[in-house]
């Protein structure tokens, strides 16, 4: 059973996601509203190793909410996976009178809230990745807000691709996850969509696509690819040369991790964050939020660790048959 929690720390890892701030925001409310005192911890586990530890109060995360970014900041930290510097991690949150941690992140962020917590640290993990590839959430805070960034920029695209009558392959971020690409795949309408999941590497059937799509008078084809394929500029080349259309890559990068979160982001992530400090003050720890079946629910993080999700055969099956053909 965990000790009572009297205060509260809070860190972003890995990647940044539009929506951390309103998790933070929500977090340092919260735990003030709880009664408890709350740290916020720069720069992830780098962060907390170097002691940067501030005490956070309610004015803080004012106007915070609609900001991209995370105002803690975020870092990778390799060194953590090392036994003795999560104990030294763990001396530090003593030293700091943490004894509660949320820690807002993927996956590798979540392996390290693990093993603070085997230190004594009670650890609460918060989903927070564009990428959406956490097993056991549907949801995971910057998604969203990441998604309508990359429509509105393929979009864009689409209209020159348009003028010019010609090929573009789009490649979006997701690690080695095609979450990105197919909800782009289906909102954009892109005439192909390449998929970590599902892909065959087989360019003939996309320079067949192209071609007859052209004899059908498009005058465009979008092709969005997923990072986890890569390759995007080389692809063009190849496609170009077999089709003889103009064929360019776009690859959208890191401009899909910034901006001012949708509104899903910031009621989720802030619904999400006041979830992960209800749970410190009910004595929980090791448990990591999620979003299932249309409810906030909350597993034991060495479970969720193990789950994995997939693609959705219905998601893929509707931008297939809604592709041009
Ligand atoms: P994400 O949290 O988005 O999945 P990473 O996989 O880069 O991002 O992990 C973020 C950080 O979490 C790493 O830089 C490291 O500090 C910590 N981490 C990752 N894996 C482990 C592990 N097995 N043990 C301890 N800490 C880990
Ligand atoms: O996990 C989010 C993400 O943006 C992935 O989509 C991408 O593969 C990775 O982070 C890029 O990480 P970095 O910021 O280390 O370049």
């Amino acid at each position: 059973m965990a000790t009572e929690v009297n205060t509260i720390g809070v860190l972003t890892s890995g990647g940044d996601a539009p929506g951390m701030n309103a998790a933070i925001r929500a977090v340092v409310r919260q735990s003030i509203n709880k009664g408890k005192k709350v740290m916020g911890i720069r720069r992830g586990y780098a962060g907390l190793l170097a002691g940067e530890i501030i005490e956070m109060t309610s004015h803080d995360v004012s106007d915070t909410i609609g900001k991209g970014g995370t105002l803690l900041q975020t870092a990778r930290c390799p060194e953590f996976k090392k036994e003795e510097v999560v104990r030294e991690a763990a001396k530090i949150c003593a030293k700091h009178g943490i004894e509660g941690l949320v820690v807002i992140g993927g996956d590798g962020s979540f392996r390290g809230a693990t093993e603070l917590a085997k230190h004594g640290v009670n650890t609460i993990g918060v989903p927070g990745t564009i990428d959406l590839d956490i097993g056991c959430t549907e949801y995971t805070i910057g998604f969203d807000t990441a998604v309508n960034t990359a429509i509105e920029a393929i979009d864009k695209i689409r209209d020159t691709s348009t003028s010019h009558e010609r090929c573009s392959i789009v490649e979006v971020m997701g690690r080695g996850a095609g979450y990105i690409a197919l909800w782009c795949g289906i909102a954009n309408g892109a005439e192909d969509v390449l998929l970590p999941e599902a892909y065959d590497y087989d360019e003939q059937k996309i320079v067949d696509h192209i071609i007859e799509g052209r004899k059908k008078g498009k005058q465009h084809h979008i092709i969005i690819n997923a990072e986890g394929i890569g390759h995007s500029t080389s692809m063009a080349k190849r496609i170009e040369a077999a089709t003889g259309i103009e064929t360019r890559a776009t690859i959208l990068g890191y401009m899909q991790r910034g901006g001012s979160p949708t509104a899903k982001d910031r009621v989720y992530a802030s619904i999400m964050g006041a979830y992960a400090v209800d749970l410190l003050c009910e004595g929980k720890s090791n448990r990591v939020v999620g979003y299932h079946n249309g409810e906030f629910v909350d597993f034991d993080i060495i479970e969720a660790l193990k789950m994995s999700k997939g693609i959705s055969q219905q998601y893929v099956d509707v931008c297939l048959s809604l592709n041009f053909r």
